[in-house]
């Protein structure tokens, strides 16, 4: 079986852009490849360093989502980062073969240092960010990647990184593809990309009370001011999550389109469709909650799994080296 790594920074509990956006494929993965999933608690310290009160309660909660839509155990290994440590040694090996001018012209190091203002992100972990992620792809040897889009040149970078490794020491590793995740992009309740950050989400194991909340909020058509006006569907938030939840979307759209329903009664029966959609997700999410010790042991197992795998490349890493 061909083998598959991705990661996900920890930053608490996830939404269900996280959920259309990459989970939904990590869990349709699962049957065709050995899959390595990880949580990046690494990564979060190289923007969140100076409070790092957070992190391991994040990852904690990121697991139980991981868990609630379907990630499984006894088929992936699921493991943090920061108990492997050859995440770090490979990173250190890696970062003496990639030059200077290919991590400060990645875009994302650009957009972030340009568009983070409250936190210093002129660390020298910052600018390796690429790097880490580089090493924590070749260190499994993994020969695909499921990510999104705006990890893409992170990708590029680790494909470099490792053509560049192979050249000075021989074939040691297999360039890794990305698997780019086809679902849409679902919006967040103000429109804009779902984003924690934004304050637009609703969570995978929101409550129906909250839920309600936020489908009240959600922009619709602008051009539809009154309830019999005439609707456009097509960029209103809430037909767009209609179309996800609700089994009578069709006939909603021609509704909106000609008039004869109102954004109020839409709202209220999108409401009704989601509390009941996620509700599955909601209870098994409490359930998996409830057994802390359960997800510990989850992460010990696939500590020992991802640290063998690991192991075996670094060996064959170290004598290609040839520091003895
Ligand atoms: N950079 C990724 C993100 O922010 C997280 C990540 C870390 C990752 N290491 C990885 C993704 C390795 C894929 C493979 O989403």
């Amino acid at each position: 079986m061909k083998r598959i790594l991705s990661g996900m920074r920890p930053s608490g509990k996830l939404h269900l852009g996280h959920f259309f956006g990459a989970l939904s494929n990590w869990v349709r993965l699962q049957d065709e490849y050995q899959c390595f999933y990880m949580v990046a608690d690494w990564h979060a310290l190289t923007t969140e360093y100076e409070d790092t009160s957070k992190t391991a309660e994040s990852s904690m909660e990121m697991v139980i989502d991981w868990l609630t839509v379907g990630i499984d155990p006894e088929k992936s290994v699921i493991f943090r980062q920061s108990d492997v440590a050859e995440h770090a040694e490979l990173f250190l090996l890696l970062s003496m073969v990639t030059p200077l001018g290919w991590l400060f012209r990645c875009p994302t190091y650009k957009e972030q240092l340009k568009e983070v203002q409250n936190k210093d992100l002129h660390t020298f972990g910052f600018l390796g960010y690429p790097v880490l992620q580089a090493a924590d792809i070749l260190l499994y040897r993994a020969n695909a990647v499921p990510v999104g889009e705006d990890q893409l040149p992170h990708l590029e970078l680790t494909r470099e990184i490792c053509r560049r490794f192979n050249n000075f020491y021989g074939e040691l590793f297999p360039e890794p593809q990305a698997i780019l995740t086809r679902s849409a992009r679902v919006p967040g309740i103000d429109a804009r990309k779902m984003s924690k950050s934004y304050d637009n989400a609703i969570n995978i194991g929101e409550e129906p009370d909250a839920i309600k909340k936020k489908i009240q909020q959600m922009f619709t058509d602008p051009q539809k001011i009154r309830a019999n006006d005439q609707g456009h569907p097509e960029g209103c938030v809430v037909f767009a999550f209609q179309e996800l939840y609700n089994p009578g979307a069709k006939k909603i759209e021609s509704e909106c389109r000609s008039g004869s329903r109102g954004c109020v009664a839409c709202k209220k029966e999108l409401s009704e469709a989601m509390a009941e959609a996620l509700k599955p997700l909601r209870e098994k999410r409490k359930e998996i909650s409830r057994d802390k010790k359960l997800i510990e042991k989850i992460l010990q197992e696939g500590q020992k799994k991802a640290a063998e795998a690991a192991l075996a490349t670094m060996k064959d890493v170290r004598k290609a080296i040839r520091l003895k």
